[in-house]
């Protein structure tokens, strides 16, 4: 498993990767393959950002470099990544991006996975075990093997996206991890303040996505926000 991470690394730093002068922000968008962070990629290289895209599946952070070429003429760094993958992975990847990039201004913690649906005594341990990888252990990863990154920046930002509207049926794995991550935030945030870090969490509401169709695969997804729409109005901040 890991030789697949060794590619990946050696593409990182291959000289194919542009580097953007170090006046540019970096910001860097987990789960940027799809739904919400495809917009808030979107939204951060339209405001002049390089963007480095981070999701599993590369067809989906194509798509993503191919919009922010035709919107900015700019090029993402995409990082087909496997959130589930061993902690030696996060520490190649860390490692790579700091001789490559040597910092970095924004971090969003975007990805996740609601998982089936199971009532909690029946869940299963590789679902549950899958749901806490990518919502919790993931972005703890992230941060530990990032922090470097971070410190180069000065004042980074990091904002953990969240769900506060949690406990419904059926959903227990899913709920149970964003109130840890939501946790994890306040006593990362307690942390960091005295070395300059900016530190939020951010709930995006119900929006038309791919996760909340797993979740209520009989909704009119016409009636709700578009990821657009939130990423916009979250950015304007
Ligand atoms: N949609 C809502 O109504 C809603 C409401 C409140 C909060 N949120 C929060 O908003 C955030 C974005 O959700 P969304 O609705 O945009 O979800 P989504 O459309 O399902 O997108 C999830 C993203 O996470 C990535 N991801 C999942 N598992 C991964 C893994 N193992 N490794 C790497 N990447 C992985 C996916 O990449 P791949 O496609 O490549 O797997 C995808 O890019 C989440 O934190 C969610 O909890 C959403």
């Amino acid at each position: 498993m890991i030789s697949n991470y060794r590619s990946l690394i050696q593409r990182l730093r291959s000289n194919s990767i542009a580097v953007p002068n170090s006046t540019k922000k970096i910001t860097l968008v987990t789960g940027a393959s799809r739904g919400f962070g495809f917009s808030l990629a979107m939204q951060y290289a339209k405001r002049g950002d390089h963007v480095i895209a981070l999701a599993k599946t590369q067809g989906g952070l194509t798509e993503l470099d191919d919009a922010i070429k035709n919107t900015t003429g700019q090029s993402a760094t995409l990082i087909p990544f496997n959130l589930t993958a061993p902690d030696t992975a996060f520490g190649m990847l860390g490692q790579t991006l700091f001789e490559r990039f040597g910092k970095i201004d924004r971090l969003i913690l975007n990805a996740a996975t609601i998982g089936p649906s199971s009532p909690v005594a029946h869940t299963k341990e590789q679902d549950w075990q899958n749901v806490f990888a990518v919502n919790v252990t993931a972005n703890v990863r992230l941060l530990r093997h990032l922090d470097p990154l971070l410190r180069s920046a000065g004042k980074p930002h990091i904002t953990f996206i969240t769900c506060t509207s949690l406990g419904d049926a059926y959903w227990g794995a899913y709920s149970a991890s964003k109130l840890a991550l939501n946790q994890i935030a306040a006593s990362y945030k307690a942390e960091t303040a005295q070395a300059g870090f900016i530190v939020d969490c951010f709930d995006p509401g119900i929006m038309a996505t791919q996760l909340r169709r797993n979740a209520f695969p009989g909704e009119d997804q016409g009636t709700l926000q578009t990821t657009q729409e939130v990423a916009a109005g979250y950015c304007s901040n």
